[in-house]
């Protein structure tokens, strides 16, 4: 039978996919599987890992079925994951130890304030390309030892096991308590404040400084080589890469080249610009990111701007307020009214990220008086989404020598039109969308058939890139000038709400 398509597992926040494509890069079919979201204290984001690992088992043989492919037609698989979501299971049994802390949670804020004074910045920033926030996993880490009685003693003789979603469901699919194995990827880890950006190894003085052992720790890997075989979901099919979802996105997006950067507009928004083979520092709050490596390949870099909140500030006001029953019901409500009424919506809700690193701020609502409707706060919810991109891209562009002249969109938000053009219009210049929306998936499917030999090379990826859609900037220059200062105002007033 020829190998006609390649599989890719997109591990998100909210739900576990599995699509598989064919040679064009094609959506050929889709199934999927949410996964609870547990809150149980204000800023603890916790998910059940069995629960994901178990979705998974049903999405890739619902996928295959609603394809009508043969597992036999599968070349290869390509995982792409949440990120710095942070996972302890036990080496002997499987079995997690507890549910995983998710990149969303700010129960660390206490440790990230001290280690603003101690030892500083630099020396994160410098190792591992990270400022100290609530964002990255080796802070859970810390924070699990100093909470789980014995803990640490147990991690430190070798029994317990770390890794973030793709090393929990690489380590089940391979065989799991049953000699499974036990592998990060180089995006993967440089999200963990552990990994040094330059070496792709663990680092000894972060290892020291978080107090985590090395036999706790994964192996890193290449994002696309080949693992092992997927034997418990896919007999005979071999994992050939892992990447964190953004990284892939940027993959799937084919910016292949330096200066070629892409936003993806999920559960969070998060903007990754290629910068090549060199490391880049920023100096205006934007994160130094592995983008991707092919085998033994240079290593290719980016800089980030993570935004924690913009589709998730659409499913509180949908789950949470109740204000509209569907996600894409925010459109149509925000398009009840002409502007914001003088609202404005900073969803601080993990504290806020790029580019401003503060864990110490929470949401606040502005502006409002009895005229506001709740067309006027969807009108606020889109809008902050659209401002905190800005912000993004002002830092971009602050720290590159080349603007921005283009982003590139995708994610689920980027089915909004309303907030697409409320896009091109702040940041001023086009928007555009390729026509697979899904490139967190096909980005882990372009690299696990890159590393399988079902691609030649990323010249072929690159003609599979076609635009589907469009917005162009068309927003008087001094209204946006006066917005984006009243914006910046209601940040300000986020800013240090927890002391
Ligand atoms: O860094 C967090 C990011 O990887 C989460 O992405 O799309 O699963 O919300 P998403």
């Amino acid at each position: 039978m020829v190998e006609r398509y390649v599989m890719s597992i997109d591990q998100g926040t909210n739900s576990t996919r599995c699509i598989l494509f064919d040679h064009h890069g094609r959506l050929v079919s889709v199934a999927q599987r949410e996964h609870r979201q547990h809150f149980p204290r204000p800023g603890w984001v916790e998910h059940d890992v069995v629960e994901i690992w178990r979705n998974l088992l049903r999405v890739v043989p619902e996928a295959l079925a609603a394809g009508e492919v043969g597992p036999d037609e599968v070349a290869a698989i390509g995982i792409a994951n949440q990120r710095e979501t942070t996972v302890l299971w036990e080496r002997r049994t499987g079995a997690p130890l507890g549910r995983a802390i998710v990149w969303q949670d700010t129960r660390t804020a206490s440790l990230v304030e001290e280690l603003r004074i101690r030892p500083g910045d630099g020396f994160f920033l410098e190792r591992c390309g990270l400022p100290p926030s609530t964002y990255f996993s080796a802070l859970r880490i810390r924070w699990l030892f100093d909470h789980v009685k014995g803990l640490e003693e147990r991690a430190r003789d070798g029994e317990v096991l770390f890794g973030t979603m793709e090393s929990w469901l690489i380590w089940n699919l391979t065989g799991g308590a049953d000699g499974g194995l036990h592998i990060t990827d180089a995006t993967n880890a440089s999200r963990t404040m552990l990994m040094n950006i330059r070496s792709l190894a663990w680092d000894d003085e972060l290892l020291a400084f978080f107090g985590v052992p090395r036999c706790m720790l994964p192996e890193i890997r290449s994002p696309a080589e080949s693992y092992g075989e997927a034997g418990a979901a896919l007999p005979g099919v071999r994992i050939t890469a892992a990447l964190g979802d953004q990284q892939a996105a940027l993959f799937g997006q084919t910016c292949f080249s330096p200066g070629e950067a892409k936003c993806t507009y999920g559960t969070g928004s998060f903007l990754l610009l290629n910068t090549g083979t060199d490391l880049v520092r920023s100096h205006h709050g934007l994160l130094t990111t592995i983008a991707y490596k092919i085998g033994d390949e240079p290593t290719v870099y980016a800089l980030e701007g993570s935004i924690a909140v913009t589709g998730s500030l659409v499913q509180w006001f949908r789950d949470r307020l109740g204000l509209i029953s569907s996600a894409p019901e925010i459109e149509t409500l925000a398009r009840t009214v002409e502007d914001n009424g003088g609202c404005y919506i900073v969803p601080a809700f993990s504290g806020l990220f790029a580019p401003r690193w503060r864990s110490d701020a929470r949401g606040v609502v502005v502006g409002l008086t009895s005229y506001i409707t709740k067309g006027h706060l969807a009108r606020a919810v889109l809008e902050a989404t659209g401002w905190q991109t800005r912000e993004v891209v002002d830092a971009m562009n602050a720290d590159s020598s080349v603007p921005l002249r283009e982003l590139k969109v995708d994610g689920g938000m980027t089915s909004d039109n309303l907030l697409m053009q409320f896009v091109a219009d702040v940041l001023d210049v086009p928007v555009v969308r390729p026509m697979v929306a899904e490139t967190v998936s096909l980005g882990a499917a372009y690299a696990a058939g890159l590393a399988a030999g079902y691609w030649p090379d990323l010249e072929v990826l690159r003609h599979n890139w076609h635009r589907a859609a469009q917005w162009l900037p068309d927003m008087d220059p001094a209204r946006r000038v006066s917005e984006y200062e009243n914006w910046q105002r209601a940040v300000e007033r986020s800013l240090g709400w927890i002391r």
